[in-house]
This record gives C-alpha cells, structure tokens and sequence, in this order.
C-alpha cells in the first residue's frame, strides 16, 4: 500500500478554494475506486481552519494537519492539539517540516515530544528529515539524517512505543519547491541510509514497517521513480495544489 500525502502548506487563500479543490481530488479518487482497487492511501493536509470543512467518509482518503502541539490543551496560546486534530476526524500530521524548522526554529527536540503526543493521540506521524543545500555541499547529508532520526525519536525510542504507525518523509530541503528534484540515486542512497538507521535504533523492532516517503518537487512526471527505486509513497506541494496534477499522480502510482 503507497502512501501519497499533499502537503497544501499555507494555500489556497479561501475557504470556497479549499472545497473545490478538495472536492474535485476525491470525487476522482472514488471514480477510481470504483473502476479498480486502489493500492495506495491518500492523505491531504490542508491548513487547520479548512480542516472542519473538508470532511472525508471516502475509503483511503484521509486528512492529515500540517502541525500538532506536543499538550493536549491548556495555555498555550495560537496552538492546535493533537487531541482537537483527532477528534476532527484527522489521521495524520506532518511533524518537523523544513519549513517549520526554518521559519519558526522548531528543533528535534520539539519535534520528539510532538511525535510522542500525536501517537498517543492515535495519529500518525509523518516525519520530515533532509538536508539543506549548504549540508549537502559540505557532504553531511548522512550525519543531518542520522542526527535528525536519532533526536526525533528518541522519545519514542525511550517510551518503547510501537513504531508501526510512524512515517518518514525524506525531503532535501534544497528540491522543495524549486523544481530541482533529487536525482533518484541520490534519494536511493538515502533511502538505504534512511533504513539502515531505522535498523540501528530499533534493533528488537520491525522498523520495515516504518514507511519512508520522498519529497521535494514530485511531479506527475518524476513521481514513479521513487516508487520505483522502493520509496513507500510521497509527499507533494506545489502539485497537490492543481488538482489534475495530483490526480495524475495518483493514477501513476497506481499502474
Ligand atoms: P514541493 O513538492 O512543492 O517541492 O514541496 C515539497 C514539500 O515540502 C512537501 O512537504
């Protein structure tokens, strides 16, 4: 089963746009369905305030949050517990996106207790890890990964809790949204490291179980060689948001 998540981040700008975006992307699903088995699951994060709006009763098509809190409620003003998330009908939530770690210095720390509050909260967790150009150039995309992975989960690491419902999305913060996507050697070799690592830290575990996704300029036309080389899925900005794009997508993965 291939897991295919768009990541909408701060778009679109209105509530009707929202809809029919997300209208137009499950209407296809379910004509697919309805032809064939679809052999992946579908996951669409939009922002938080369209979430309560955007219901889905579709079978394989889910939603998912862009962020959670690491509390379940209290005084913490502007955040969105993963408690609300869930019982809004959420299944997933992307933990630790680049751009989060950019723009609001969200450290692996903060992402730790995040992913440890969302799996108590039975949602999963989707967590991003990559490196940025500048680490790329100086050769230590291996150490950012194994470091990212290792201080991520190092809670749920030391809580023993199931792995099975996490996700991994390697995302080179360097192909997101720039069109330059990873060249599929160079994700293959982080995928094989990515996996490795898994391997390290959960040495009693089945860390294959641990999806791993790619990210970074998938388009309709690159999609299928990360599935190809053993990507278990993909997660999708600037193409999730044309809706015949995205579908597109879906319909590749699929033959
Ligand atoms: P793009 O697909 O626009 O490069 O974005 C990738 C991403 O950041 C998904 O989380």
């Amino acid at each position: 089963m291939k897991l295919i998540v768009a990541n909408w981040k701060c778009n679109p700008s209105t509530l009707s746009e929202a809809k029919s975006l997300f209208n137009e992307v499950k209407k296809r699903i379910e004509e697919i369905y309805s032809k064939k088995n679809l052999n992946s699951e579908i996951v669409i994060c939009p922002p938080f305030i369209y979430l309560s709006e955007l219901q889905s009763s579709t079978y394989r098509f889910y939603l998912g949050a862009q962020d959670c809190f690491w509390e379940e409620k209290g005084a913490f003003t502007g955040e969105i517990s993963p408690l609300m998330l869930r019982k809004l009908g959420c299944h997933y939530v992307i933990l630790g996106h680049s751009e989060r770690r950019r723009y609001l210095k969200e450290t692996n720390q903060m992402i730790a207790k995040k992913i440890v509050a969302a799996l108590k909260f039975r949602l999963r967790p989707i967590l991003c890890i990559g490196e940025t150009l500048e680490e790329r150039k100086q050769e230590k995309t291996a150490y950012i990964l194994k470091t990212q992975l290792r201080e991520s989960l190092e809670l749920v690491i030391s809580y023993k809790l199931s792995v099975s419902n996490l996700v991994i999305a390697y995302e080179p913060v360097w192909a997101i949204g720039t069109g330059n996507n990873c060249s599929v050697d160079e994700a293959m070799t982080s995928l094989m490291f990515i996996k490795r690592q898994l391997l390290n830290l959960y040495p009693k575990k089945n860390p294959n179980k641990i999806k791993i996704l790619y990210g970074g300029s998938v388009n309709s036309k690159n999609a299928k060689e990360y599935i190809n080389v053993g990507f278990d899925g993909l997660l999708i900005g600037g193409a999730s948001l044309k809706s015949r794009e995205f579908i597109k997508i879906i319909h590749f993965i699929q033959s």
